[in-house]
């Protein structure tokens, strides 16, 4: 790979370790894909935040690197374990948030905005169509890639991280025109309802694995491509896709001689049938991704005037905190049912030191539920699970 001579500079530590260490990963990651050189981002977006999920060595390695790291581009984070600000009310035990607290404060030492959510491109966070970016967290390169035109590839917490420090990333992968073209096409019964949208993603991801399906017969908005994104890139690894009208650009896509895959209601049915595992919630989470401002207004007006159950189960809305400082009265409404929670969502939260059973309506949660916290599922519409508790 190419390097210019102030990335040789960089590589051989004239600038200090913390840009080395950087450095040589977006090198060793670059040999490895064949990249020709590094490319400018305009913002990086980091996963790795959580306790839970990176642990006492991803602690350590924090606390190591950020003294001598800076972030040289707007960086934004992926959830953390817990509200950072009602954490006790969540259950979650004092050493768990203490080093939760630590792990937050590396990452602000070293620039990067402590707003944990994984919709940043709701909140400020929102790369420009063409823009080179360096996004980990699924749900939220996939939708850069494919609502907004960005490009990322499917970063992982390190490789972005050293992304962010560097200001770069190699050029490889979906940073290539090549790699974004569609590889099948997908011709989908028109689905609204979001639930639908989330499961149609999850049958898609499973069917298609890695491709880069392009959409016809859909026309979802903003909270269904999010849903969408999500749920394709949990069951598949699905970072690209195309849907018709939406997709920036994708007006002059060839779709000659592609295979083409039908998705009806029955394959929507066996995905909510494949995912559901349990019966009785003891835990209601919405909001993966993060609720919208939209959504919270939807999930308010459909609970307004409403009381709420008595001996129901517990309920997360989980949101961004601009989101939830964006929606003081939604706020209000919810909270009378629930607790509207942030930094945080039902995954990378201990719910399995609490819960033995969640309901939620994304797919994706769904996906990770079973194996990363312990929890039979319940997958059912915002409609459903509203019953439940009003
Ligand atoms: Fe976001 Fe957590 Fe879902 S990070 S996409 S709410 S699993």
């Amino acid at each position: 790979m190419h390097l210019t001579r102030d990335e040789e500079l960089a590589l051989a530590g004239e600038n200090g370790p913390g840009l080395q260490r950087a450095m040589e990963l977006l090198v060793a990651l670059g040999r490895i894909y064949d990249a020709e050189r590094l490319v400018p981002i305009a913002s990086a977006h980091l996963s790795g935040v959580s306790y839970k999920t990176i642990g006492d060595g991803g602690l350590d390695f924090l606390e190591e690197i950020s003294p001598t790291a800076k972030v040289t581009v707007p960086t934004t984070l992926n959830p953390a374990g817990m509200d950072l600000d009602r954490w006790r009310e969540m259950g979650v035990d004092e050493e768990f948030a203490a080093k939760q607290t630590a792990i937050i404060r590396a990452y602000g030492r070293m620039g990067v905005q402590t707003n944990c959510t994984c919709t940043p491109y709701l909140t400020g966070n929102s790369p420009k169509q063409g823009e080179a970016v360096a996004w980990a967290e699924s749900s939220a390169l996939s939708f850069v890639n494919s609502v907004l035109g960005a490009r990322t590839n499917r970063e992982g917490g390190p490789g972005a991280l050293a992304a962010a420090i560097v200001g770069k990333t190699p050029l490889y992968g979906l940073h290539l025109e090549e790699n974004r073209r569609p590889t099948v096409v997908v011709e989908a019964e028109t689905f609204d309802e979001i639930t639908d949208l989330s499961l149609l993603g999850h049958a898609v991801g499973t069917k298609l694995g890695s491709a880069v399906p392009y959409f016809k017969g859909i026309r979802p908005d903003c909270n269904g491509l999010k849903t969408m994104a999500a749920a394709m890139a949990a069951a598949g690894s699905v970072a690209m896709f195309h849907v018709e009208g939406v997709t920036p650009g994708n007006k002059e896509q060839d779709l000659k001689g592609l295979e083409r895959v039908g998705f009806e209601r029955e394959d929507i049915s066996r995905a909510r049938d494949t995912l559901t595992t349990g019966r009785e919630p003891d835990l209601i989470a919405l909001g993966c991704p993060h609720l919208s401002q939209m959504e919270m207004k939807m999930l308010a007006s459909m609970l307004d005037g409403k009381r709420p159950r008595k001996d129901g189960p517990e309920v997360w809305f989980c949101t961004s905190r601009t989101v939830r400082t964006w929606c003081p009265k939604e706020t209000a409404v919810l909270e009378r049912f629930g607790k509207v929670v942030c930094d945080t969502c039902m995954i990378v939260a201990p719910i399995e030191n609490q819960h033995r059973c969640t309901a939620t309506n994304s797919a994706k949660a769904c996906t990770y539920l079973p194996s990363l916290c312990s929890q039979k599922v319940v997958c059912g519409s915002y409609a459903e699970l509203l019953r439940l508790i009003a």
